[in-house]
């Protein structure tokens, strides 16, 4: 019923795509959401070629199904980890922060799918020129590094801008979140937070607690100043951080502050001194669930959603 150039390209049944999350997105992760139907992905990170390497194997392990890696683009292994990618036989990558027009050669000749995140219309259009084979378009809404734009509004007009296939990302959390996104243009879907909330992501049971406990205006932005927004629960230390940006603090004084909290909420479970990433769907986020169960409720309320109308569509029809 949701077959689109997105499930026929990466070889899913369901067009939904997990985000590749530093810290997060484990093998463990991006196995269960690939054996339940969707597209798990391997969050590189800043983690060395090695460590994604064993990733990759483990990922093996567990499934047979397709998967992706996802390549921070600053990150400085990120050369190294097309590399692996490439000998490893990874069928589709993702990329964060920028623009991965150097690596495109390669991985085309080894053909890898590249799906580049991206926020703006200018930069879809360069790449598709470049010749990627998807975008994800994510809106502002999202959780960690953000853009500006919402995904209301950006989806819609990369989709009239360019003719490859369009993934949305950004406050998807449900079926009304997908259905929205589809209906927007996109052809799949990408979801971050509401995975997080899993129960495969091995992820400390505060930092999921703590989004299940959100509300709609705990998601909140810091970093705008230094040209690298982030989107985290409000806490500790993203006030620290607000209060060294309205004082002008050096950009390395807030690279200092902010280097090594993701690890530390996702790893130690610091709900105070840890980056809680975390988009605007939190406040939709009541549960911690397996997988299956998170896109089953996904694709089983669009189902029935479509169904209802076109009952409705038949009922007029029939007066
Ligand atoms: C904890 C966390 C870490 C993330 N890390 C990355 C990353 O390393 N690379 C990337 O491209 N996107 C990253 N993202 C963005 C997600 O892949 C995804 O696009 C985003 O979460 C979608 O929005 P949502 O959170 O509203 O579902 C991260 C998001 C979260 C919540």
């Amino acid at each position: 019923m949701f077959r689109t150039r997105i499930t026929d390209m990466l070889n899913i049944r369901y067009p939904i795509l997990q985000g590749g999350m530093a810290w997060v997105a484990t093998h463990e992760l991006a196995a269960a959401v690939s054996e339940a139907g969707g597209l798990g992905i391997i969050g590189a990170g800043n983690a060395p070629a090695e460590v994604i390497k064993e990733e990759i194997k483990k990922l093996k392990e567990l499934t047979d199904k397709p998967f992706g890696v996802n390549i921070m683009l600053m990150s400085p292994f990120a050369e190294d980890i097309v590399g692996i990618v490439c000998d490893e036989g990874v069928p589709v990558v993702t990329t964060g922060a920028g623009s991965p027009g150097k690596y495109i050669k390669k991985l085309k000749e080894h053909n890898v799918k590249i799906i580049p995140v991206v926020p703006t219309v200018s930069l879809a259009v360069r790449l598709e020129r470049e010749g990627v084979d998807a975008v994800i378009v994510e809106g502002t809404e999202a959780g960690g590094h953000i853009g500006e734009l919402t995904t209301m509004t950006l989806v819609p007009q990369i989709v009239d801008a360019v003719k490859i296939p369009i993934i949305a990302a950004g406050g998807i959390g449900d079926g009304r979140g997908f259905l929205a996104a589809l209906s927007l243009g996109a052809e799949g879907v990408q979801i971050g937070t509401r995975f997080v909330c899993s129960t495969e992501a091995k992820v400390h049971i505060n930092y999921k607690e703590a989004i299940v406990k959100a509300k709609d205006r705990d998601a909140q932005v810091t970093g705008r100043s230094t040209g690298h927004p982030v989107r985290a629960l409000k806490n500790k230390f993203t006030r620290e951080f607000l209060e060294l940006e309205n004082n002008n603090a050096s950009l390395e004084e807030l690279e200092l502050l902010g280097s090594g909290r993701l690890k530390l909420a996702v790893v130690e479970g610091d709900i105070n001194k840890g980056s809680l990433m975390s988009g605007q769907v939190a406040g939709l986020i009541k549960d911690i669930k397996p997988c299956k169960e998170i896109i089953g409720d996904i694709v089983s309320y669009a189902e029935k959603k479509l169904d209802f109308l076109h009952l409705l569509k038949e009922g007029d029809k029939d007066e």
